[in-house]
Order: structure tokens, then C-alpha cells, then sequence
């Protein structure tokens, strides 16, 4: 298994491994209509484009070989929402915007590496903390958090399609 930065030519096989594991974060009861409008305006190719483009914005994938079995984005700068940037405490601060892992690596230790990546990055820009948010709901990827450091500060509402969802925000002080 390795872990290789992504680079703008990777941006279609993201997009694709974003949008089959983008459903795996979602509560039961979503509706594909929501899951659908999501990817299409967050999801999309041209959207890891312009993510790839952007240089508050890094992305790391891991796989064997071709295969590509899991991925983090990570972006820098103040939180745009005000309601983030009261909970989260230290500055500098990047957000683990995305990590997901196809369902057949969960307990792999792939997402270990992919967090600690994304961590030891930040740590190494000069971040002070790391926030993200996640569903209430997800209890396997909130007990991954919590076993990596990332305490609730706040709660967020998060749009997928027509559906508010409510999400914790955490923050990890570097
Ligand atoms: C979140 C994610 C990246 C974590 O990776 P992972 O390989 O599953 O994580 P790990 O197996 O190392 O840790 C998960 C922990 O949750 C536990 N767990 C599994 N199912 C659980 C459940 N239903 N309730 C509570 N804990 C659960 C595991 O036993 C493990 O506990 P441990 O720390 O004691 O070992 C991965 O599950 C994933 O990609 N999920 C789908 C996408 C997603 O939800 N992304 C996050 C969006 S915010």
C-alpha cells in the first residue's frame, strides 16, 4: 500500500473513488436524489479539477498499484462559516475537508495513513489545529476520529441536496 499526493492529471480517478464512497458517509434514509446532487456539484471531475488547482488545497490517495482505495483533502485558511470559526480554537487551522476509504479497506489502516498524511502536514505548514466536520450518524468514522484526537467543539448543519444534516465539528490541537 502507498500514499501518493495527487496531482491535477488524477483528478477523474478521484472523482470517481469520491463518488462511490461519498454514499458510505451518509445516515440511512438519504435519498439517492440528495446523494446525486452532492456528487454532481462537489463530486464531479471538474470539481477535483478545480480542488487540484487550488493551492489551499491538497489531496492524498492510497491503493495498490491502479487501484485506488482511499483518499483525504485537506485545505487551508479560516473557516468560511462563522459559526466553525467561533468553535474552532487554534490558529492557524486546516480542515480534513474529505477522507474516505472504499468499504472493503475500512479497518485496513489505510485511513491511519491517510489521516496522518494530511496531519503531519498541516503540523508541517505551521497549522496550530486541525478541525473537520462529521455526521452525528457516523458512528465508525466518529470513533475513528475520537481515537485520533478530534474532540467536539460545535455542530454544524451540512447541505446534501435538499437535506440539512447535522454534523459535529472537531478540532485537534497540534
Ligand atoms: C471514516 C473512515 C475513513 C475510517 O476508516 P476505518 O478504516 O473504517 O477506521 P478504523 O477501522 O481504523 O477505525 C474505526 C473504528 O470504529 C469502530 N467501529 C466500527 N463500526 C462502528 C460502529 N458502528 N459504531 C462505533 N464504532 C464503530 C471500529 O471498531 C474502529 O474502532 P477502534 O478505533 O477501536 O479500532 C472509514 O470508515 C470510511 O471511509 N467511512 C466511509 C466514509 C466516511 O464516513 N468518511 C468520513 C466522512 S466525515
Amino acid at each position: 500500500m502507498s500514499i501518493s499526493r495527487a496531482l491535477p492529471a488524477d483528478a477523474h480517478r478521484v472523482s470517481a473513488l469520491a463518488i462511490e464512497t461519498f454514499p458510505l458517509a451518509c445516515p440511512p434514509g438519504t435519498t439517492q436524489e440528495n446523494i446525486d446532487q452532492f456528487c454532481t456539484a462537489k463530486l464531479s471531475p471538474e470539481s477535483f479539477e478545480a480542488y487540484l488547482a487550488d493551492p489551499r488545497i491538497r489531496i492524498w490517495f492510497g491503493g495498490h498499484g491502479d487501484e485506488l482505495l482511499g483518499y483525504v483533502m485537506s485545505v487551508s485558511g479560516e473557516p468560511d462559516d462563522l459559526v466553525i470559526a467561533e468553535a474552532v480554537s487554534a490558529r492557524p487551522t486546516v480542515e480534513i475537508s474529505k477522507i474516505y476509504v472504499r468499504a472493503s479497506a475500512h479497518g485496513s489502516g489505510i485511513a491511519q495513513q491517510l489521516m496522518s498524511v494530511a496531519v503531519e502536514n498541516a503540523r508541517a505548514e505551521g497549522a496550530q489545529s486541525v478541525w473537520l466536520g462529521v455526521n452525528q450518524q457516523n458512528e465508525r468514522a466518529n470513533t475513528f476520529y475520537e481515537r485520533n484526537g478530534f474532540l467536539v467543539v460545535g455542530e454544524r448543519r451540512f447541505q446534501v441536496g435538499d437535506s440539512l444534516e447535522e454534523d459535529f465539528v472537531r478540532e485537534k490541537v497540534l
